[in-house]
């Protein structure tokens, strides 16, 4: 008998701004697979716990809040729709101030434990595209094709500040700067699950590459790696 076929996932990692988000959407169109936005579930199970008064350095009761909250994503063309209880809070989730609130609820090991059966879920036939900063160190550990994708401070804070204005949000570069800074410290320097490459990435610095050349190496890794490993 041979063995089941695997549902193959594409992870990828990086900082903020590093246009992962970006990446990951339009590959998985292209292939026609799932998406797994992993950064937007830290930042819920952050709201979660704001609304629900739980401080996010109470580590027991900030996981009991992510392994019991009720979160429902949906893709919409270039964003994402993302509820709580039932409540919409698609604005909230992209604020730079959630993505901080996030990182410091995501440093702790109980609550990544706690959403580590939902993130696995998403992998569904026939195919995923996961992307956030453990995904090919833990998450997927044994997924096809692994990806790091990055960019210097400056253009992330460029690109953040470039998006967020887009959606009529009111920042500065230097607040942006500061706290991609402060988070890149924190992910990268936290003990459980830091932000690194996987040993098996593809690393791809996207600095000054246009998006369409990161999605066609993408692509292209992804078709090696098919055909290396047939599954
Ligand atoms: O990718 P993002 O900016 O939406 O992620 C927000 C924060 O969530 C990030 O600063 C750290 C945390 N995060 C994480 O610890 N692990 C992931 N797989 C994804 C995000």
């Amino acid at each position: 008998m041979s063995a089941p076929a695997v549902t193959p996932v594409i992870t990828i990692d990086g900082p903020g701004g590093s246009g992962k988000g970006t990446v990951s959407r339009r590959v998985a169109a292209a292939l026609g697979f799932h998406l797994l936005d992993s950064g937007a579930i830290y930042r819920v199970a952050a709201l979660a716990c704001v609304r629900q008064g739980v401080a996010l350095d109470d580590v027991a009761a900030a996981a009991e809040v992510a392994s019991t909250m009720q979160v429902s994503f949906e893709v919409l063309g270039d964003r994402t729709g993302v509820a709580l209880g039932g409540v919409d809070v698609s604005d909230e989730v992209p604020l730079e101030s959630t993505g901080s609130l996030a990182s410091q609820v995501a440093k702790h090991g109980e609550v990544r434990d706690a959403v580590l059966g939902l993130q696995r879920r998403f992998r569904r036939a026939p195919g995923l595209v996961a992307d956030g900063r453990d995904m090919g160190t833990v998450v997927f550990a044994d997924a096809l094709c692994k990806v790091y994708l990055t960019a210097s401070v400056e253009e992330r804070a460029r690109r953040r500040y470039q998006q967020l204005t887009d959606q009529g949000l009111r920042v500065t570069l230097d607040d942006l700067t500061s706290s991609i800074r402060a988070r890149d410290a924190r992910d990268m320097g936290r003990e459980i699950a830091p932000l690194r490459p996987a040993d098996d990435a593809l690393s791809i610095d996207s600095t000054s590459l246009p998006i369409e050349s990161v999605c066609e190496q993408v692509l292209a890794y992804y078709a090696k790696r098919v055909a290396q490993y047939p599954q």
